[in-house]
This record gives C-alpha cells, sequence and structure tokens, in this order.
C-alpha cells in the first residue's frame, strides 16, 4: 500500500508547537497549526504571529490562515511562507499553507470566515486562487461536507478550489451545523476522492479513534491520507497505532507512567513557551486529556486545577 500521511489537524487552543512537536516525534508524519486570522497578520499583530512558529524537529508543518477577503488572504500567505513579518520564528519552512473552510464556530462564521464560505464556491475559488499567486509553496483546504443537510456541497467547493490551484483538500465528514455531533459521514469524502482529478490528494477527517478506524476510512473512502483530531489530544500515540494497523502489525499502548511522563513533558514545553503562569494555567486542559480514564483522575484533575507551579503539576503527574 502506498505510504498514507497521517497529519494532526489543526485545532484552535491545542495544535501550538510544543504539541505538533511531540505528535511528529510519536509517529505524525504532517502537522497543521492553530488556525490564524490572515487579517491580523496584515494588521502586524504580534500574537497571531507566535501562533505560527515552527520549532526544530516540527519539519513537515503546514500553516493554517482564515479569513474571507481574497486579497487579505493572498498578502496574509506571503508573509507567512516567507517568514517576512516581525516575530517570525521558523526553524523548518512552512510545508504548505493551508486555507480554513470549515471552522464552524459562531464569531468566526458570522464573519464570513470558516465553514461560511462553502456557502459561496466561487469566492473559494477566488481564494485559492489569490493565495496560489502569493506564494511558491503548495496550497491546501480543509473543508466540511457542507453548511447544513440540506446544503451538502463538499464535491463543488473542492472542486472550485482545485480548479484554482489546491493541491490538496482535506474533508471532515460532517456539515456546519452538525458541528461535532452525530458521527462523521465518510460517504462525503467518498465523493470528494471520485470527484476529483486522481492526482490531488483528498484527506479524510472526522472521528478516527483507534487503527480499526483508519483501515475503515480508507475502506470506505479511498482517500490518501488520514487527519487526526480530538483523539490525539489524550492519545498522540494514536498515529502510531494507526501505522501499525495499516501496516497489518499490532500495536503495544504506552504503560500509564510513559503516558504521564509525556503529559509532563508537554505541560514543561508549554510552560517554557508561554511562562509559568500563562503555561500551567493552559496545561490544566491539556493534561487533563491525557489522564482521562485513569484511575485517580478526577482527583488529579482537581490537583491541576488548583496548580500554580510546574512543580505542583509535577508532583500531581507523578506514577
Ligand atoms: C478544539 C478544536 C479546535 C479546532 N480548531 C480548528 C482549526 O483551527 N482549524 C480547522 O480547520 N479545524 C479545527 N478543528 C476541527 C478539527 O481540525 C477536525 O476537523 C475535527 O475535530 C474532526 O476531526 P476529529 O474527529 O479527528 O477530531 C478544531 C477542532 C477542535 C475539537
Amino acid at each position: 500500500m502506498e505510504h498514507l500521511p497521517l497529519i494532526l489537524a489543526p485545532m484552535a487552543g491545542f495544535t501550538d508547537a510544543p504539541f505538533r512537536l511531540l505528535c511528529r516525534r510519536l509517529g505524525a508524519d504532517r502537522t497543521v497549526t492553530e488556525m490564524v486570522s490572515a487579517q491580523a497578520m496584515v494588521y502586524k499583530d504580534r500574537k497571531t504571529a507566535a501562533l505560527a512558529k515552527i520549532p526544530e524537529g516540527d519539519d513537515h508543518c503546514t500553516i493554517q490562515l482564515f479569513g474571507h477577503d481574497p486579497v487579505v488572504m493572498g498578502e496574509a500567505a506571503a508573509m507567512l511562507a516567507l517568514g517576512d513579518y516581525v516575530g517570525a520564528s521558523y526553524a523548518h519552512p512552512p510545508m504548505a499553507i493551508d486555507i480554513n473552510m470549515g471552522c464552524p464556530v459562531r464569531k468566526i462564521v458570522t464573519a464570513g470566515d470558516g465553514s461560511a464560505l462553502m456557502q459561496n464556491p466561487a469566492l473559494c475559488g477566488q481564494i485559492v486562487a489569490a493565495v496560489v499567486r502569493a506564494v511558491r509553496i503548495p496550497v491546501t483546504v480543509k473543508i466540511r461536507a457542507g453548511w447544513d443537510k440540506e446544503h451538502i456541497n463538499a464535491e463543488a467547493v473542492a472542486a472550485a478550489c482545485v480548479e484554482n490551484g489546491a493541491a490538496q483538500i482535506a474533508v471532515h465528514g460532517r456539515t456546519r451545523s452538525q458541528m461535532y455531533a452525530p458521527s462523521s459521514d465518510n460517504g462525503v469524502i467518498r465523493s470528494v476522492r471520485h470527484a476529483l482529478p486522481t492526482d490531488v490528494p483528498v484527506i479524510g477527517n472526522g472521528d478516527i479513534r483507534s487503527g480499526a478506524d483508519v483501515l475503515a476510512m480508507v475502506e470506505e473512502t479511498g482517500c490518501n491520507g488520514i487527519m487526526i483530531g480530538r483523539e490525539a489530544l489524550g492519545n498522540p500515540w494514536i498515529f502510531a497505532a494507526a501505522r501499525a494497523a495499516l501496516a497489518g502489525i499490532s500495536f503495544a499502548p504506552p504503560t500509564e507512567e510513559e503516558v504521564l511522563r509525556t503529559a509532563m513533558e508537554l505541560v514543561t514545553a508549554i510552560v517554557q513557551d508561554k511562562g509559568e503562569e500563562a503555561g500551567v494555567r493552559e496545561s490544566r486542559g491539556r493534561a487533563a486529556h491525557f489522564i482521562r480514564g485513569m484511575r485517580g483522575s478526577a482527583r488529579m484533575r482537581e490537583g491541576l486545577n488548583r496548580a500554580l507551579t510546574l512543580s505542583q503539576v509535577q508532583e500531581i503527574l507523578q506514577f
């Protein structure tokens, strides 16, 4: 079987540099940053620039942009692709610029961004064309099934993007109005795969929680790669499990000790990046994903919520 890339999905608030690096180390072939506002990039907002930083080792990282104005998107993409902005920090150049056409969050869609774009395939095409003109690296797109069940138009949007130069389409098999439930529809991913030229990779996304889910996704959709989001948040070993399933070999899950050690490594890296106060505060929600289901996890969570220093977190996450 061809080598199917396993990709960490972009997740705002989670796929920061420390987490991407961790997933890459544990088997993700590629990573995607948190979504970066094109408008804020063009306004030279430094906090936004920090979202796009690429650390040593995160060597197959795509930067995701959101916005709706083709001119602004093109300008922001050029700045990001070249690292031509104050605060740029790339140990590796970005491998691609991805355009967010899937985010369902109200604040984003009311601004006309994210999945709101899918209501206007022609505009989707114009945005891709502007970004393709602005950069020399591949431009990829991430879409949903459509706006709602009356408007499932992933095929049309994907086609408009590809006609304008998109090099890859990732499809999350839910509509905007479904947000995150019920389950993702692999049928939509299959239709997009069938509709596009075979040399344009289609990446399947939605509800991958195990190696078996990966095999089913490939079987049911014919997709050329797999993107994994929520499962990775507390189980970055999912990439190794998925690779093992694709190779038809068994996978030994990590011990609790390894899980806790890895959570602590992540928290430490976040604190290094963001400072102790902000890092520890942010780490509460991050470490909680790792300890879910463990004996004593409720007590650990309570402790994490009270922790103010890295050493307090360390005491809680000790095996
Ligand atoms: C907390 C969170 C943040 C997300 N942020 C983004 C984002 O910034 N850009 C994007 O394209 N998708 C975003 N998504 C959607 C994921 O990339 C993915 O499409 C979705 O979670 C379905 O995949 P999964 O079932 O493997 O989680 C986000 C999802 C979650 C849960």
